[in-house]
């Protein structure tokens, strides 16, 4: 039997809807196949929390997180009552940086049962590979002048050993799909940062004479994200451009609500963490209709990289043979509750 201790971290707003779904469907699919299970030991912290304590987490946050296997969490965030950059970096983006969590993997393909708002060809199957550590995302030296004449300044990092860290990543990735790498860049307008990543793409693909490569900017990537999906085989972003190709890649499945995401530590040193790529979507919290496959296909990418893939395999089949049965939330055109949802998906695990 193969144990696993996973640290839960609902969050806030629908991550604390569809994380208690995705774990039933995580234990329903242990028990199918036998040979696994889990322990889940849950972490309130949240924008809740902060109310109480002042803080997102306990100062000994990370030191309890440190000896779980992996973290599952759903979203955080609630604007109206603390504002995103206190919650975000006191908690989400914490936990990224101080377990080295260094690349950020998120799928978007084509979903079966999902209906997209694709014109063109929707049989994509593409991973982007978003540094998740640095880049736009900084604190360094960034500071805002107040008085008559306010001026924010925002400086973004690139260290060559985080980009090519990350590109190196999405080559490897590559050469185990279907041998082709994009990189998002914006050379023609950010002068510093994106030459340099230029560079680094250029560098590291000398390594990899069998994968065939494309750089494209940015703007003109988003829009072929819409317009032709089943171009891309792996995509590797900055952080802040692999954030907004993923909403992307997300809506064109169908809904942002079905999206995962793994923050994958590289060096053994700390645990990997598993979130949505969506967020706590305050609009409809507490209304019982959040879309739970986001969280339960994050569940499946857990499976994987604990060394399940068969079981993550199987997972995902039925998640989608219950979205073409038509079982499926209001944001993807169903009438279904979070509920609903989960219940249908755990009895047909058991069929
Ligand atoms: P969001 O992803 O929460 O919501 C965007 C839209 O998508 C909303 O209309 C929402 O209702 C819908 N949506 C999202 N998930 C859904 C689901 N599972 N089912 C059905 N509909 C869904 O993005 P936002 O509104 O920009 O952010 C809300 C809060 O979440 C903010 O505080 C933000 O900072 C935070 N956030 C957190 C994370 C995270 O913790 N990983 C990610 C993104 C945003
Ligand atoms: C995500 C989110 C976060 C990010 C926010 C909430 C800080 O949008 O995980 O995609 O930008 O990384
Ligand atoms: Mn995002």
């Amino acid at each position: 039997m193969k144990h696993y201790e996973i640290a839960v971290i609902p969050g806030d707003g629908i991550g604390k809807e569809v994380v208690p779904a995705a774990l039933d469907v995580l234990d329903a699919i242990a028990e199918v196949h036998g040979g696994i299970s889990f322990k889940y030991t849950n972490f309130p912290w949240s924008c809740d929390y902060f109310e109480q304590h002042g803080k997102m987490m306990p100062d000994n946050g990370l030191e309890t997180l440190q000896n779980f296997e992996a973290i599952f969490l759903g979203a955080v965030g609630d604007p109206q009552r603390v504002p995103d950059h206190v919650s975000l970096w006191g908690l989400l983006i914490k936990i990224r940086r101080e377990f080295e969590q260094v690349i950020n993997i998120r799928p978007a393909k084509y979903f079966r049962g999902l209906d997209t708002p694709l014109k063109g060809p929707n049989d994509f199957d593409l991973l982007v590979v978003r540094e998740n550590s640095e880049g736009e995302y900084s604190e360094i030296g960034g500071r805002i002048h107040r008085g008559d004449d306010e001026i924010a300044i925002q400086n973004a990092v690139f260290t060559r050993k985080g980009t090519e860290r990350a590109i190196r990543y999405a080559f490897e990735l590559a050469q185990k799909r279907r041998g082709h790498v994009t990189s998002a860049t914006k050379s023609n307008g950010i002068v510093y940062s994106m030459p340099f990543w230029d560079q680094v793409f250029k560098d590291v693909s000398q390594d990899y004479p069998g994968v065939q490569t494309t750089s494209v900017h940015i703007d003109a990537l988003s829009a072929f994200f819409v317009s032709k999906p089943h171009v891309f085989d792996v995509v590797v972003a900055s952080n802040l451009f692999g954030d907004i190709l993923t909403d992307i890649g997300a809506v064109i499945m169908g809904s942002i609500g079905v999206a995962p995401a793994a923050n994958i530590n590289l060096n053994g040193k700390y645990p990997s963490m598993f979130e949505p790529v969506h967020g706590s979507a305050p609009d409809i919290a507490g209304q019982g209709i959040a879309n739970p496959i986001g969280q339960i296909w994050t569940a499946k990418m857990m499976l994987d990289h604990l060394g399940h893939q068969e079981i993550g395999q199987h997972l995902l089949k039925v998640v989608e043979d219950v979205t073409q049965s038509g079982v499926k939330t209001t944001d993807i055109g169903g009438t279904g509750t979070t509920k609903q949802v989960t219940h249908e998906i755990i009895c047909r695990l058991k069929r």
